[in-house]
This record gives C-alpha cells, sequence and structure tokens, in this order.
C-alpha cells in the first residue's frame, strides 16, 4: 500500500529536494520487455499498452550484454552497493539474464527482480545465490488472478513459490526476501480478505503477513503480500503531460502515457476502502500511514503530501533499446543512450541538470499516480 508523506513531506520535501546532489542509488534496467503473460491492466502488454500495437518490436530490441556491462562497470565503480531492479516484460525472457546476474554479482550489486513468477522453477538455486529481493505478481486468489494472468498460472506460481521457499528453509538463509504484489484493479479489488486466506491455506505452514513499510525486510515471515493501488491518469491528463514536455523540456512523448489513461475506474472505492480498514485492523496493521484509497482513485490531484519526486537524483532507468531515463514508466525525457554515452556524460550531463532543476519548481502532469512519489527519499 502507498504511504502518505511522513515528516518528510509538503514544503520540507520542497525544501529537501533544492538541496539535494545527485548520488547514484538505484537502476532499474528493462533488458527487454518481452513476456510471456498478456495481463489484461498491464500497460506494456494489456488493452491499452503499447507492445500488442508493436511485438514486432517488442521481440526484437533486446539489450546487448557487453554495452550492459560495461555500462554497470562504470555506475557500480561510483556505488559499491548499488541497487538494481530487473525487470521487463518477465525479466527472466531476457536472453542474457543469467549472465547479467552474475556481473552484477561481481560488481557487489543488491539485485531485485519484478517477475510473474512463471519461471522461476528451473532457476531456484541461482535465485537463492544471487537475488535479495524477488517481488512476484499474484493479483487475487486463484479464479481471479487466472482471469487477469492466464489460465492455470496461479498454481504453477504457487508452485514455484513454495519451492523457493522450501529451499530458502533448507538452506537456513533470509535471502531471497519473497514480496507479492497485488494489484488493486476493477476486476479483482472486492477479494483481499479472501486473496489472503487463499494464501494462507495454499501455504500453510508458512507465515504470511501484510507488508509493513515501516519494517520491508522483516526477517521472520516467508511471505510479505503488498496491496498496490492502480497507477493510471486521466486523458486530460495524460495530454496535458505531452504538452508540458514538449513546452518546458522539447521533449516529444512516446506513447506510453496513454498505457496509463483511464477513462473512468469502475471500481467502488468507498467499498473498497471499508474492505482494506477491516483487513488491517484483522492483521492488527497499523494502516495511520496509509493513503486514503477513496481519494486515492477518486481525486488525482491529492498526492497525500508528497510534493515532490526525489527519484531523478537517485536512480537511473535503461530500457531496451539502450536508452537512459530519469523515469521509471515512462520512456520520454532521455538522457542519452548507452550504446553511445558513458554514465558520467549523462549522469552529470546537461540534460539531466536541466531536469533536476525543473523538477526542483515543477511536477510533471504524470508524476500524482507514479511509484516513485510514493517512494521515501530513505528509502533510496
Ligand atoms: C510491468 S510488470 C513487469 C514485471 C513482471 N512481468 C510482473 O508482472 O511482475 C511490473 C509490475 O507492474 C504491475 N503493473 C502493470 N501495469 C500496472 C498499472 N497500470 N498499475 C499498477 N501496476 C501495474 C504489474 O502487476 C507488476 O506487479
Ligand atoms: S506479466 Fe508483467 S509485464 Fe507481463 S503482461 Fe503481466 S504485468 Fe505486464
Amino acid at each position: 500500500m502507498l504511504t502518505k508523506a511522513g515528516k518528510l513531506g509538503g514544503t520540507a520535501l520542497i525544501e529537501h529536494v533544492q538541496n539535494l546532489k545527485p548520488e547514484i542509488k538505484q537502476l532499474t534496467l528493462y533488458p527487454s520487455e518481452l513476456c510471456n503473460y498478456r495481463c489484461n491492466f498491464c500497460h506494456i502488454w494489456g488493452d491499452t499498452g503499447w507492445a500488442l500495437k508493436e511485438p514486432q518490436r517488442a521481440i526484437r530490441e533486446q539489450l546487448d550484454i557487453e554495452v550492459l556491462k560495461k555500462f554497470l562497470d562504470e555506475v557500480t565503480a561510483v556505488n559499491k552497493n548499488l541497487g538494481v531492479l530487473i525487470t521487463g516484460g518477465e525479466p527472466m525472457l531476457y536472453k542474457h539474464f543469467t549472465e547479467l546476474v552474475e556481473h552484477l554479482r561481481k560488481r557487489k550489486a543488491n539485485i531485485f527482480l519484478l517477475t510473474n513468477g512463471s519461471l522461476i522453477k528451473n532457476r531456484i538455486e541461482f535465485i537463492m545465490e544471487n537475488i535479495v529481493g524477488m517481488n512476484i505478481s499474484i493479483d487475487g486468489p486463484e479464479e481471479f488472478h487466472d482471469a487477469i494472468r492466464g489460465k492455470g498460472s496461479y498454481q504453477k506460481i504457487c508452485e514455484n513459490i513454495e519451492a523457493l521457499i522450501a529451499e530458502k528453509r533448507r538452506r537456513k538463509k533470509r535471502f531471497p526476501f519473497i514480496h507479492i504484489t497485488m494489484v488493486l484493479s476493477p476486476s479483482n479489488y472486492l477479494s483481499i480478505k479472501q486473496f489472503m486466506s487463499a494464501l494462507r491455506e495454499r501455504f500453510s505452514d508458512a507465515t504470511i503477513e501484510l507488508h509493513n513499510p515501516r519494517n520491508p525486510f522483516g526477517s521472520r515471515r516467508d511471505l510479505s503480500v503488498n496491496l498496490a493501488p492502480l497507477l493510471f491518469t486521466t486523458p486530460e491528463r495524460g495530454r496535458a503531460y505531452a504538452t508540458q514536455m514538449k513546452h518546458d523540456l522539447d521533449c516529444d512523448v512516446s506513447p506510453a502515457w496513454q498505457g496509463f489513461v483511464e477513462e473512468s475506474i469502475p471500481m467502488d472505492t468507498v467499498l473498497l476502502k471499508k474492505e482494506l480498514e477491516e483487513l488491517w485492523a484483522s492483521e492488527g496493521i497499523d494502516s495511520s500511514d496509509y493513503v486514503d484509497i477513496h481519494d486515492y482513485y477518486s481525486d488525482i490531484d491529492n498526492v497525500f503530501g508528497r510534493t515532490k519526486c526525489v527519484a531523478p537524483w537517485h536512480e537511473l532507468v535503461i530500457r531496451r533499446t539502450g536508452d537512459v531515463y530519469p523515469c521509471v514508466d515512462l520512456p520520454d525525457y532521455k538522457y542519452g543512450n548507452i550504446y553511445e554515452n558513458s554514465f558520467a556524460e549523462m549522469w552529470e550531463g546537461e540534460r539531466a541538470t536541466r531536469f533536476r532543476d525543473y523538477l526542483q519548481t515543477t511536477n510533471l502532469m504524470m508524476c500524482n499516480r507514479c511509484t516513485r512519489l510514493f517512494a521515501d527519499p530513505q528509502s533510496f
């Protein structure tokens, strides 16, 4: 669940951002965007996503591993404790996935995977030895999940998670942390209580807790479950974003923002709020930090005190084309390309500086419902 801004919110956050110095802490890699699933709400492969319109491009474009390795060497030389999130599409479909992970481990990076969980089985040993955190998407109890992600996928993912938990226990290891993410979309949002019961029934000897942002890496639980609100925009905001980028930053935007557009979101969010409150109470969760879910869905102007995004000071995003961006889901304002530019050229370059300067005073029209606006400065 997303949280409101804590002490570092409102004007304090604005001041904090005005004094920030760039310091790279995290990379997000989309080495390919191939996927074996077609989740209906997905902003890449879903009904309004770009990839089904351009499947050939999605299949063709995968990052050259040698170029990527060279770039990663430059970044890890600057930060010896870099966090690297590998996502996609399905990250394990990247043709150099193993080589990429092994290279990052040699450079002491902490690797996190954002995965649909379908391809874990033959890689259990590899994951145990190399991955710090697995974020696995399950979108509700079996019938809800399968309606979104395909028949049989719930059972397959659960078998994979079971094998992972068993291996962790056999080795008495804390890592990888296993987080389950359920995105709350119109087709599954009323199944949250049922979901927790279904997981506890399926993994009967495992400890399962709702994700606690105050203790994200609690070691006693086997699984933590994050109920994540949908990221979305309105058509008006999306169009205003395109105009803003062109006018203020001379940037022609990609169609990516269109993948987030929801004309309307058919959810009874008052009921969702009630269901969540009941669930949190029954799980003993202090929900005072959480955003009001009804406001989140119904009032896109409300940013819950999260007045500024800090990501451009700490993070870079590398897409399958080699293009490098500050924004995780919007391949629009480009710093450069790893086939042509060094890390230092991009990170310290004129384009990055211009973007950070702009964000110190202005937010983008797409920021309001972006995960990074809700990331805490301390978490980077
Ligand atoms: C794009 S997927 C890539 C990784 C992997 N394929 C997976 O499904 O987890 C990353 C995460 O984004 C979530 N996601 C996709 N579209 C979304 C949207 N419009 N709002 C919120 N989350 C979304 C997915 O459910 C998943 O948890
Ligand atoms: S598995 Fe992930 S990338 Fe693939 S369609 Fe589903 S949400 Fe999108």
